[in-house]
């Protein structure tokens, strides 16, 4: 099928926060990188973007802040825009979802939809705060995690060990801003019935889409296989846009819902005022059109299941022809966390790092999560920068045109007779071209960069090895040759460069005083005829020294702190006791056999983080051989107690009638009683006033 035009849509990123480089490398930079190329192919394309303003995320932000929610998306959504337009993401519109021309579409989609018969209606039991009158979100629902008992997970995910949950799941579950217990009440909502979707979401995708990344496609596989479910698409909220039927008051669409169809609401409003452009209509329903969407792994179900069933609940519109969605980026060996402030920020970066957002392009592309979470450390980032784009790419171009100015008054020189070696760089240069392209098609951005950079790594070897400074004084013909060959490789880079590294393209593109350039020029050698006067050379890019690294560093080091002394507090202020346990009797409880003892003892076991070794005087020393007056007990709890030395001399509890056991060549006699902390920390439990040694508890 050959396409006549291309509609690249980028993930909506949610304006509570700013975007950070998780952002870019997921979504933006892959997507930025796919149009750019198109472009220089002189292919038709439209490139949507906008901030997806609706949702819960939004509204506890505003609470926070003590501000409204329209002012934490007015401020968020010119943020994240101005970072787009500094990092040279080229949307050809970036606009929002609270317009009013998305909230007309959004809301006629539903209502589409709706008067057709494409929704089902459901009541059901919603957790909801009497004391608030407000019904929660999942976002906005905390509880004890059911899986590692953490508290403080979220109603849709625990961040401590990462499953995802539903509200039900949590074991005493709390509104998230209020701290108040939370009780189930009846409400009303309209459903997307997916489960009828499914026979044809199953062939579109796993029978004519096998071409999709095999994240993507495994995804959509395990949803498929796993049975799709229908999807409430309204909420009990009040910020978002109103569902537009009679007695839903109080509710509105789910930003899910609404987000997806702000691909179209700002394609209508980008041609509404370009007519050039064609109809919004063409991009979307002329089945000519490829649309592709760019995201991040969290969006896939929504992209390549939800909407298309939305799309196709409608029945005018296409559907996505692929979806390169990327896995996540960490940062430092740790998820990225707007909530948390794990990120570097774009904005911020750009106030430490003026002018090198081509650096961070280059670094995240590099290492971009195509195919598995990848990590961005700040040590990567400079070697990255100071050995490839300083050492070969700048430091290529650099000599090229520096040596143009010294010999040829910056001329390019004439090439004469070519070596055999000349010949052979020319041969390999060639080739990149249908290297990088190749691979751009196939969503390979890593290492279609990796190709474009061995253009300059070709350039950079042929000039140390023609060492065209030592003949200058002897052949100034063959000098002529080589520089005449290294300033068409160089005018290569600036081509292929364009699309990964936009800023420094263009600088190149001034240096070599080149006036126009596409994509099918890349690989040919004489771009820069003879004669041709070149512009003036600038650095490309600079060495980063280590203070400017160990300052990122220093405030990440910083950052983490703080989380943790915050999530400690967290914890203790929301920390419940366990559910009392079934009912026992004495008659059971009489068979533990729990005694006071006093510590004569303690320290830390060799080659062990977790076990003490704690020396008991039970009151029994003549029950014992000779020499041997005490029990010996292990016990778990040295993470908690770091200096073991305070327990000697107290008298604590212990299980005197467990088996012995062997650990780590100790026998233990017993079990030591301790209780524990929200934190997990564990403390020995002990008396109101002193027994003797051996005295029995019950
Ligand atoms: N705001 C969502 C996120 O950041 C993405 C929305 S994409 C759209 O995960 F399709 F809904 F627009
Ligand atoms: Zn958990």
């Amino acid at each position: 099928m050959v396409f006549k035009r291309n509609l690249i849509t980028a993930a909506l990123p949610y304006a509570n926060g700013p975007v950070h480089i998780g952002h870019l490398a997921g979504v933006y930079v892959p997507a930025d990188i796919y149009v750019r190329y198109l472009r220089l192919k002189h292919r038709p394309v439209l490139f949507i973007g906008g901030s997806d303003e609706h949702g819960v995320p939004v509204t506890i932000r505003a609470r926070k802040e003590g501000i409204t929610v329209q002012e934490v998306v007015d401020r968020y959504h010119n943020l994240i825009k101005k970072s787009f337009e500094d990092f040279g993401i080229s949307f050809d519109i970036y606009s929002r979802t609270t317009s009013s021309i998305h909230h007309q579409f959004a809301s006629d989609y539903f209502k589409h939809l709706y008067d057709n018969g494409k929704f089902i209606e459901q009541i059901s039991e919603q957790f909801y705060d009497e004391q608030t009158g407000h019904f929660l979100t999942d976002r906005n629902i905390r509880g004890e995690c059911p899986h590692c008992h953490s508290l403080g997970a979220y109603g849709d995910q625990c961040e401590k060990c990462g499953s995802t949950l539903s509200p039900e799941e949590l074991i005493n579950p709390y509104n998230a801003e209020t701290g108040n217990p939370l009780v189930k009440k009846a409400t009303k909502h309209w459903y997307l019935p997916l489960e009828q979707h499914e026979p044809w979401l199953r062939e579109w995708i796993l029978e004519n889409h096998k071409e999709w990344r095999s994240n993507v496609y495994g995804q959509c596989k395990s949803w498929l296989d796993g049975g799709l479910r229908p999807r409430a698409v309204t909420r009990d909220l009040d910020w978002g846009i109103p569902v537009p039927v009679e007695g839903a008051e109080g509710k509105v669409l789910y930003v899910w819902f609404d987000a997806p169809i702000g691909y179209i609401s700002n394609t209508k409003e980008l041609c509404d005022q370009h007519p050039e452009l064609g109809s919004w209509e063409t991009w979307w329903k002329d089945p000519e059109t490829r649309l592709i969407h760019f995201i991040g792994k969290d969006n896939i179900v929504f992209h390549c299941i939800v909407f298309p069933a939305m799309l196709k609940a409608h029945g005018d519109y296409i559907l996505p022809d692929n979806v390169p969605s990327n896995e996540f980026l960490n940062l430092e060996g740790d998820k990225i966390s707007t909530s948390r402030n794990w990120a570097v920020w774009l904005n911020e970066y750009l106030v430490d790092m003026p002018g090198k957002q081509d650096v961070l392009r280059y670094v995240l592309t590099a290492n971009a999560p195509e195919t598995k979470d990848n990590d961005f450390t700040w040590k990567d980032y400079q070697a990255r920068n100071n050995n490839e784009l300083v050492a070969i790419f700048g430091n290529f171009v650099n000599r090229a045109m520096k040596l143009t100015e010294k010999y040829f008054e910056g001329k390019v020189p004439t090439a004469t007779e070519l070596t055999d070696y000349d010949r052979q760089t020319l041969e390999d240069f060639c080739h990149v071209k249908e290297r990088v392209e190749t691979l751009l098609e196939e969503f390979k951005f890593r290492d279609a960069q990796k190709e474009a950079m061995e253009l300059a790594r070709i350039g950079n070897k042929y000039l140390a090895e023609t060492e065209p400074w030592k003949l200058a004084k002897t052949d100034m013909e063959r000098v002529g040759t080589i520089l005449n060959l290294s300033l068409q490789i160089s005018a290569n880079l600036a081509i292929a460069f364009e699309p990964f590294l936009p800023f420094s393209a263009e600088k190149l593109r001034g240096m070599l005083n080149m006036q126009s350039f596409d994509w099918d020029q890349l690989g040919q050698t004489d771009l820069l005829p003879a004669g041709h006067q070149l512009g003036e050379s600038v650095l490309l890019f600079e060495k980063i020294e280590d203070e400017v690294i160990q300052k990122q560093i220093d405030r990440l080091e910083r950052i983490k702190k703080e989380n943790e002394q915050k999530e400690q507090e967290e914890i203790l202020k929301n920390w419940r006791p366990d559910p009392i346990k079934a009912d026992t009797s004495i008659d059971e409880f009489d068979k533990t056999d729990i005694r006071v003892g006093t510590v004569i003892a303690c320290e830390k076991v060799k080659k062990s983080d977790k076990l003490l070794r704690l020396t008991i005087d039970d009151g029994m020393a003549d029950t014992r051989s000779e020499g041997q007056p005490y029990r010996t007990i292990l016990s778990g709890i040295a993470l908690s107690y770091p200096n073991p030395e305070v327990l000697v001399g107290k008298q604590i509890l212990f299980i005197a009638n467990f088996p012995p056991r062997k650990m780590m060549g100790i026998e233990s006699q017993g079990m030591v009683l301790s209780a524990v902390d929200a934190n997990g920390k564990l403390v020995v439990t002990s008396l109101t006033a002193p027994v003797k040694n051996g005295a029995q508890v019950g």
